[in-house]
């Protein structure tokens, strides 16, 4: 340990990081062992890297940003039949798995536990996994074919969704046979000088890393190559937090297939220019979504001649790979997004701090960011009242709230 110990202070003392362990005495054995274990992970270059990145806050203003085309899903004619008929072929013949994101922890809507175990106040008090369980059951059933979930976690919240999940049977899913659960990756916060903070543990101060991590994650733990065992050829992949989400859709599926394209994504129209959505475009030329942190007022705004919001294609985290793509995809990296968060950490005298305002960068890779790895991607316009209600906030916020995803779902499944 000793020699360990010393290897360590040496690494710390390199990158101006030696507060890591001001605390060590007093932590236990088994603290101590973890965090020498969590230091020794830490990619320091990467940490210096992501500092410097908060410094700059000009973004490259030689990008070139155009809309990008799609198809409207209710405006094919004689294709509606064709790609359907292509989708529901290879739907039936198990090439089509889901996997939903929740490694969020839900803190705008202020919910004490994983995402996908929020009662949305329906009749039923199904649970947001629950309900997307339901749908994937029912679409299994129309092709006669179970698609296999996969559910990515976080470390934070692995252990509660699996334990949720294990309460309620699974939902009738059976645990590593056609469920899987794989946790997504987490990096250290810092603070404003660039010093990686410490939690109330006593252990670095982690966060998930934004669920651009889920290519590299999927094919890591194996999962991907589980579902080429599996025979999946198409991974839909969807956030926990929209519960009209419709992860089986042999129309996108066929359209994927007939445009010979490895990814195909899902839009609505953008409600009005301040909605927090991304929108997709392109971006010199490849395939991306500007996310709604990051959009200038001015593209938000801009109308084409027919007076309809000239990037108005709203990301709805309804994106279709191949796995192929998602193996691609993961065997490099992505940016990181910068957000200053508020984070309870150790000062260097061992007392907690609690701030009220933001003090700490978190760092996190958006999936989307990976589309620009391909040439071509298609993107299906749906109808809004169809597929996208999101749960994000408290009621009180009166957008994207329990109280409107009850109201959009209700009215879906005809429930009043
Ligand atoms: C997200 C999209 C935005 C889209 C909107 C639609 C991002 C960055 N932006 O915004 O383009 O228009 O949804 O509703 O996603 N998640 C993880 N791990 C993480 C972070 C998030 O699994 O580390 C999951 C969450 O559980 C959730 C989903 O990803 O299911 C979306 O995350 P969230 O951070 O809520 O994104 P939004 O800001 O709502």
């Amino acid at each position: 340990m000793n020699d360990n110990l010393e290897e360590i202070k040496a690494i710390l003392k390199r990158h101006g990081q030696e507060h890591l362990l001001n605390h060590y005495e007093k932590i236990d054995d088994i603290c101590k062992k973890k965090l020498l274990d969590q230091i020794k992970n830490i990619d320091f270059q990467l940490i210096d890297n992501l500092y410097r990145s908060t410094k700059i806050s000009a973004k490259s203003t030689s990008d070139k940003i155009a809309p990008i085309d799609y198809l409207d899903k209710y405006k094919l004619k004689d294709e509606y039949k064709y790609y359907e008929n292509i989708g529901k072929k290879a739907i039936k013949e198990g090439k089509l798995a889901a996997v939903t994101m929740a490694g969020g922890q839900g803190t705008r809507l202020g919910h004490n536990g994983p995402k996908g175990t929020y009662d949305i106040g329906l009749d039923s008090h199904k649970s947001l996994f629950e309900l997307l369980c339901d749908s994937l059951k029912e679409e299994g059933k129309k092709y006669g074919v179970i698609i296999p979930w996969f559910i990515m976690t976080s470390k934070e919240n692995n252990k509660a969704t699996v334990e949720f999940f294990e309460k309620n049977k699974y939902f009738g899913y059976q645990k590593d046979k056609n469920l899987f659960f794989f946790i997504q990756g987490e990096l250290p916060m810092i603070d404003t000088e660039g010093k990686i903070l410490i939690g109330e543990d006593g252990l670095i101060k982690l966060a998930a890393d934004g669920h651009g991590g889920i290519y590299e994650s999927l094919v890591k733990s194996g999962m991907t190559k589980k579902m080429k065992e599996m025979g999946v050829e198409w991974i839909f992949i969807g956030g926990v937090d929209n519960c009209l989400v419709k992860m089986v859709d042999p129309v996108l599926m066929g359209v994927a297939i007939d445009k010979k394209v490895t990814v195909a994504c899902k839009s609505v129209v953008k409600a009005n220019p301040q909605e927090k959505v991304g929108v997709f475009c392109k971006k010199n030329g490849k395939p991306n979504v500007i996310e709604y942190t990051e959009i200038t007022e001015e593209m938000a705004e801009a109308r084409n001649e027919n007076g309809e919001l000239l990037y108005g294609e709203s990301h709805i985290l309804c994106n279709l790979f191949s796995v192929n793509a998602v193996e691609r995809m993961g065997a490099s990296p992505l940016p990181y997004h910068v957000a200053y968060k508020k984070a309870k950490y150790l000062d260097k005298n061992g007392n907690l701090v609690e701030p009220s305002s933001p003090n700490a960068y978190k760092f996190e890779a958006f999936l989307f960011d990976a589309f620009g790895k391909v040439d071509e991607m298609a993107v299906l316009r749906v109808k809004r009242e169809e597929e996208f209600a999101p749960v994000k906030n408290a009621d009180s916020a009166g957008v994207d709230c329990p109280k409107t995803a009850r109201e959009l779902y209700k009215k879906f499944y005809h429930l009043d």
